[in-house]
């Protein structure tokens, strides 16, 4: 990856502005606060000299007054400046958040095969938050520490040169040491959350695969593996706190080896200035905390880098699929559709000497495919595993654009139009259905929010789940779970196609829908289908021939290649390849059903 400059804070520029006045009045205030720290070791030298060396206490009152009206102001200022951290922190969490959620929205296809949910969500969750503390706490802490550290030592050489040069000797040794600490620190605590990493997946995988794993009878081997990356967090934990105890150790030597060289060249200074004494004391032991607070800071800062860089690439991929920006301002976009200007889709589809290539692919899948479905076709697609027909689904939905050539709908290119405008009337029922967490009645609805009881009725009896949601406890206000996973994938596809029919499409695409549900219910869905497809252009994908014998226009497809097309007679008449796929499944469903 590209480096980027100033730990890549400058990608953050667009998210910060909207919290100009709370960062800048957070570097303010913590800049008070700061002063008023480093105020305080004065006052006590004031009363030291004043009140116990001079014996005069005519100024205790005001003096009294000050010190409290002091701490009150720190106090606030304190308190202030964390509201705005925290406002600027979970605030920039919400922002990010949100525009990574929006963005992933917008992306294709193609991005969420490459990259793993796992990346994705800690892209989206963990950088996120990190990034938040960044530009709130540890900006904050850096502004106040530093400023206590510039001004103590301003303070003290001002007060008594040679002495301030005894006490500010030993800070470069104190922030090399801490520099190397914190350089260990950092990487084993890398190592402690990447071993935590390797719990959390090894316990995903004993949960997600338990049936497997006792199938398999892998328990034992499972649990010896576990226990040893459990040893091995034990002891890397043990080592990370070996080392944190040496740095606490480390540091208080450091105040203390301090404090002794003020004692040891407290000769510098007058003997009645006992004020200016205590005042040193003060400051050499109270550099050390924010020494380490600024080292860390800079370290959180150049860990931080990654995160930021990691999340900004997420945000700058473009999708591979867009509308041009003329579309954009014709129709709208997915978040802002103009629905006022699209045009009523006919339902019309060609493929003009189409070429397509998955972007991650190796060859092309299709080669100048030409293909014409007028409206109101019922258009099979049939081949062999691989054969491509799941890619033609594809690039009529637009997951995908063609390589070369042009997909055209109602006449005009595809891509004059939005995507939203297409996909608005086209309604998809995949082999692998997916639900939303929610109730049925809720799935459903996504179809068509505005669906009467009456049509949702009808829907869900055309793909003969009346029946399932009779059985259901709740009926249609069961919650599916997470996915949809707390139905069968069978009964997820019966709930998608009335999902599908709701939507009243114009273009229904049927990938394998009805692959996963047994021949009865099949049947119905199959009678279903013959009244939902009037009055579509509807493009059934299936492995199970006998589904398809009626339709307009069956397509055998071959390594992306149209090999033949016609009619079921006609096709069967040819004796070609259909005649061949067909007879060999009828043989099969044929012999099964003689051994039943
Ligand atoms: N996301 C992808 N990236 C790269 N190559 C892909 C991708 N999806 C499919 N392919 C390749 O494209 C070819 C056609 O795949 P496609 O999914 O269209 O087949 P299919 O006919 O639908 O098969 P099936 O009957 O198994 O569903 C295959 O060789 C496959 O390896
Ligand atoms: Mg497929």
């Amino acid at each position: 990856m590209r480096k980027t400059r100033f730990f890549g804070i400058p990608l953050l520029l667009p998210y910060l502005k909207r919290y100009r006045s709370e960062i800048v009045g957070m570097i303010l205030f913590s800049a008070f606060g700061s002063v008023i720290d480093i105020a305080v070791p004065l006052f006590q030298r004031y009363a030291l000299n004043r009140f116990v060396t001079q014996n005069d206490l005519g100024t205790m009152p005001a003096f009294i007054a000050i010190y409290f009206t002091a701490i009150v102001i720190a106090a606030g200022f304190n308190y202030v400046s964390c509201i705005w951290g925290m406002k600027v922190e979970v605030g920039m969490d919400r922002d990010l958040r949100n525009a990574a959620f929006s963005h992933l929205q917008t992306l294709s296809f193609s991005y969420f095969n490459q990259n793993s949910v796992g990346y994705i969500h800690s892209r989206v969750m963990s950088d996120t938050s990190r990034i938040g503390a960044l530009v709130s706490w540890t900006l904050l802490d850096s502004v106040w520490q530093f400023g206590y550290i510039v001004g103590a030592v301003v303070v003290m050489f001002v007060m008594n040169a040679r002495l301030a040069l005894v006490v500010t000797s030993v800070l470069p040794i104190v922030v090399l040491l801490y520099a190397l600490f914190e350089k260990k620190l950092v990487s084993v605590n890398r190592e402690i959350r990447e071993q935590n990493a390797r719990i959390t997946g090894d316990f995903n995988e004993g949960i997600m695969g338990a049936r497997t794993i006792k199938s398999l009878v892998l328990e034992e081997k499972l649990s010896a593996g576990f226990a040893w990356e459990t040893e091995t967090m034990r002891r890397k934990s043990i080592a990370g706190a070996r080392l944190r105890g040496m740095f606490a150790v480390t540091m208080s030597f450091a105040s203390s080896l301090a404090l002794a060289l003020v004692l040891w060249k407290g000769g510098l200074i007058a003997k009645e200035q006992i004020g200016t004494f205590s005042m040193f004391m003060s400051y050499a032991q109270g550099l050390m905390e924010p020494i380490r607070w600024v080292v860390d800071a800079i370290s959180d800062l150049i860990t931080a880098r990654v995160n930021i860089e990691r999340l900004m690439k997420l945000m700058n991929t473009q999708s591979d699929v867009t509308d041009s920006a003329a579309v954009t301002e014709r129709y709208g976009d997915c978040f802002e559709p103009r629905r006022q200007n699209w045009e009523s889709i006919h339902g019309d589809i060609v493929f003009e000497d189409v070429s397509f290539r998955y972007p991650d692919g190796e060859e092309n899948v299709l080669e100048h495919f030409n293909l014409d479905v007028p409206f109101g076709t019922n258009l099979a697609i049939v081949g062999e595993t691989g054969a491509g027909k799941s890619t033609l689904a594809n690039l009529i939905c637009r997951f995908y654009e063609p390589t070369s050539g042009r997909l055209l709908i109602d006449g005009r290119d595809a891509r004059e139009r939005s995507q939203n405008w297409l996909r608005s009337s086209i309604a998809c029922v995949l082999q692998t259905p997916h639900l939303f967490s929610g109730s049925i009645r809720e799935n459903l609805l996504y179809g068509n929010e505005e669906a009467t009881e009456e049509e949702i009725r009808e829907a869900l009896e055309m793909v003969s789940a009346t029946e399932l949601i009779r059985r259901l406890p709740q009926g249609l206000e069961t919650d599916v779970g997470e996915g949809g996973d707390l139905l069968s994938t069978g009964e997820k596809q019966l709930i998608s196609f009335a999902r599908a029919i709701l939507a009243k499409p114009r273009i229904l695409i049927l990938d394998e829908a009805t692959a996963s549900v047994d021949t009865v219910t099949e049947k119905k869905i199959q009678s279903a289908m013959e009244r939902m497809i009037q009055g579509r252009t509807s493009i059934v994908i299936a492995h199970r021939l006998s589904t398809v014998r009626d339709a307009d226009m069956i397509l055998v497809v071959q390594d992306g290649k149209i090999v033949e097309q016609g009619k079921h007679d006609a096709l069967m008449a040819k004796r070609g390849m259909y005649y061949r796929l067909y007879t060999r499944q009828y043989e099969d469903e044929a012999t099964t059903a003689a051994l039943r």
